[in-house]
């Protein structure tokens, strides 16, 4: 497998403290890699370093893929532009011709299931799934091989969840793009993901990973189940993630 991304010994300090180091992982083209761990151990840095939003203060990035999309836990839509204009976005900014847009605004509508309709409204007019598709929609319009998701379904009931998850692993499917999935959700990691990698608590590196049997979209609600019951349960890989108290941490 080709590669698109490369971590390696990448480190961050902010304001002198250093909450991430010795971070190496290495993502193939197409390859879905979920990344889990507790809340504050470093995910978030980690992908803005990986996306060159920030530097590291120390190892090194390797992008090799062409272009990336990224989707957050807010839409980050602007309120004053229609779903249309906001998804056009990024095309916007690289000067691609109007009637260019259009065509590719809708495409990439159709991806994420956003009727025409929807397009002419504003955010405040659609609903939170809605919105959050528009997000992913305006990170699939410039065509990347590579998206950064970080948390984008945390905000939405289990049923919705599901269903974004689907166009995802759809749109992943027919788009062939690679991407680092962070999610605090190992259902939604084992559904969406070739592969799971686990973060130190502390920031202190990748603690390990698990392939996930099967392709994304093949596996059956059974096997998932089983297989995230036994990561809880018996996997001691997965064991510091949910005993920690975010509130303890300094
Ligand atoms: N801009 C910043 N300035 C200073 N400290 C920061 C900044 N962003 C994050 N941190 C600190 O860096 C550490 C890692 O934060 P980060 O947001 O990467 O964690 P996370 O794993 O994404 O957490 P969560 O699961 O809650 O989103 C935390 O201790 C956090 O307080
Ligand atoms: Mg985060």
């Amino acid at each position: 497998m080709e590669t698109a991304l490369v971590l390696e010994g990448v480190e961050h300090a902010y304001l002198g403290r250093t909450v991430v180091s010795g971070v190496d992982m290495r993502i193939g083209a197409g390859e879905i890699t979920a990344l889990v761990g507790p809340s504050g151990c470093g995910k978030s840095t980690v992908a803005q370093i990986a996306s060159g939003l920030i530097e590291p203060s120390r190892g090194r990035v390797s992008r090799l893929y062409r272009r990336h999309g990224m989707v957050f836990q807010e839409p980050r839509l602007l309120a004053w532009a229609t779903a249309h204009d906001n998804i056009a976005y990024p095309l916007r900014l690289a000067a691609t011709a109007r009637r260019d847009r259009s065509r590719r605004v809708a495409a990439a509508a159709a991806r994420v299931s956003l009727e025409p309709a929807d397009l002419l409204k504003y955010p405040v007019e659609l609903s939170g799934g809605m919105r959050q598709r528009a997000a992913i929609a305006r990170a699939l319009v410039v065509e990347p091989d590579f998206i950064y998701f970080d948390e984008p379904f945390t905000a939405l009931d289990a049923a919705l969840k599901r269903r974004m998850q689907d166009l995802v692993i759809m749109a992943a499917g027919a788009a062939r793009f690679a991407a680092l999935f962070i999610t605090h959700d190992l259902m939604e990691a084992a559904r969406i993901a070739h592969r799971v990698l686990v973060m130190d608590t502390h920031g202190r590196g990748i603690a390990g990973e698990r392939r996930v049997p099967g392709e994304p979209g093949a596996r059956s609600d059974e096997a998932l189940y089983r297989l995230t019951d036994s990561w809880h349960r018996d996997d001691p890989l997965f064991r510091h993630i949910f005993d920690v108290d975010e509130r303890r941490i300094p």
